[in-house]
């Protein structure tokens, strides 16, 4: 039989990270968001690139022990596409091309570290046409 326990963090790392106050960042919250780049507004159906970057704000691990394992891209709820990376050989960096055919609110970058759990960064975009 499998018991759940409640964690004493308080249930850090077991959901999805956000920071609470995006302008005043804990180093923690530096080295695991996963800066999301993207054109602010877009023509619907034309592709254009998603740039993501962990480690962007300040340098994350990447050891065997410590690392980032994928990148997810969502447009609000749905998934788009996914990055996997291998600890020391690659880096946490990844560009995706897509192109929305329809409005959205966000995009959202979702990245896992193999310590820390998943982190989310959202970006606002307008798509036109
Ligand atoms: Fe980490």
């Amino acid at each position: 039989m499998c018991a759940v326990q409640a964690t004493a963090n308080g249930g850090l790392f077991v959901g999805v990270n956000e920071p609470a106050d995006p302008n005043n960042l804990s180093d923690l919250e530096k080295k695991h968001l996963p800066v999301l780049e993207a054109p602010d507004e877009v023509t619907a159906g034309e592709c254009f690139e998603v740039r993501v970057e962990v480690g962007k704000l300040l340098e994350h691990p990447n050891e065997h022990k410590h690392h980032v394992q994928f990148v997810d891209l969502y447009a609000d709820d749905t998934f788009l596409a996914r990055t996997d990376f291998t600890a020391v050989k690659t880096c946490p960096k990844t560009t995706f091309c897509l192109a929305l055919h329809e409005p959205v609110q966000e995009l959202r970058a979702y990245e896992h570290c193999n310590m820390h759990g998943t982190w989310v960064y959202r970006k606002p975009i307008n798509v036109t046409g």
